[in-house]
């Protein structure tokens, strides 16, 4: 098959391109270098059935020829990252609801197999446990813009089912948890990566509020083979899908676990949410993922606990910062 990936030199999409190239594909990846990177790809480039290709997504001309190219497209670039959002809240909507909109476009002209990747983000402050797929949504008010993400990924879903509705895209939408392994940075407010460069550094561990609220982690391993069964599995096609690992774990409880397993001498500070973001940010006590429609779609269970998930940060974060 001939894959694009956009967002291919992100997280995520790297792994999703090595994991492709691995079983023959050929791989084209799509990305504007903004929050990805080469060192990224540095595996996949070694191979001669992938192609690397620099450019924004809403760039009509160069995201035309590889959807074209393409028999079927994992849509992963978007502005990614709750400081990110923080900043640059304008290229975040304008990202993710352009460059999506375009894409679909694109796809809907043969009828390109595509998955979005969506964010658990969208069931917004919603105390439901677990999240199931077709639950209400609780998003804060328009007047804090870290609600733009959740708001922006909510209007990509909206699309794409509404391109599969009018125009017969084939598309299905995966609605992922946090995904964490080897590559993610914490220089976007990613907990996991900051917390244990953190305690690699032997500086104080930050907590957020009172540490007690928690997130479940899921493997990017674990991810990204499942993103590569839904697209091949057609009952999929118009569905969303939540991807996580329901493993549940304080914050608080993750800095102390990330201490004892890397020895370190660090200790924790809790910091004030308003001095850490902004006043008024709002923030969810907690976020599990129902998956039992993953499980009964593609047979989806996570293989990788937060222990085998930790061992490949640590050792993927003191690699890149000679810790
Ligand atoms: N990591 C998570 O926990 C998580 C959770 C929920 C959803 N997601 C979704 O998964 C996808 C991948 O996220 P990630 O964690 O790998 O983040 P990432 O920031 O590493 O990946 C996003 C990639 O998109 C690229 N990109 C951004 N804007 C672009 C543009 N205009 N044109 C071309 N490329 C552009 C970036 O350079 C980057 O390589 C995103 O769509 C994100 O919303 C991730």
């Amino acid at each position: 098959m001939k894959c694009l990936v956009t967002g291919g030199a992100g997280f995520i999409g790297s792994h999703l391109c090595e994991r492709l190239l691995a079983g023959g594909h050929d791989v084209t990846a799509l990305d504007d270098l903004s929050t990805g990177s080469l060192a990224n790809l540095q595996a996949c480039s070694q191979n001669s059935r992938f192609t690397f290709v620099e450019a924004d997504l809403r760039d009509e001309a160069a995201l035309g020829r590889t959807v074209r190219a393409a028999d079927a497209v994992w849509h992963l670039a978007a502005a990614v990252g709750v400081r990110l959002i923080l900043e640059s809240p304008a290229r975040t909507i304008e990202t993710n609801v352009e460059g999506t909109a375009l894409l679909l476009r694109l796809a809907a002209l043969n009828k390109t197999r595509t998955l979005i990747t969506s964010t658990s983000e969208v069931y917004g402050k919603s105390e439901r446990v677990p999240f199931k797929e077709d639950d209400d949504v609780t998003l804060g008010p328009v007047t804090r813009s870290r609600w733009s993400y959740a708001a922006s990924k909510m209007l990509d879903e909206f699309l794409a089912l509404a391109s599969h509705a009018e125009r017969g895209v084939p598309v299905v939408i995966a609605r992922l948890f946090n995904t964490v392994g080897a590559r993610q940075t914490g220089r976007y407010g990613m907990v996991l990566p900051r917390l244990v460069g953190q305690a690699l550094r032997s500086e104080p561990l930050t907590v957020f509020g009172d540490g007690l609220q928690s997130r479940c982690f899921g493997s990017v391993h674990d991810v990204v083979g499942a993103l590569i069964t839904l697209m091949a599995t057609p009952a999929a096609t118009g569905e969303v899908v939540n991807l996580g690992n329901p493993e549940e774990i304080t914050i608080l409880d993750l800095a102390r676990r990330i201490i004892t397993t890397t020895g370190s001498a660090s200790t924790i500070v809790h910091v004030p949410y308003d001095e850490a973001f902004r006043e008024g940010f709002e923030d969810m006590r907690r976020r599990v993922p129902d998956i039992s429609k993953a499980r009964r779609l593609i047979g989806f269970a996570p293989k990788h606990d937060l222990a085998a998930i930790l061992k490949d940060v640590i050792t993927d974060v003191r690699s890149r910062t000679n810790t």
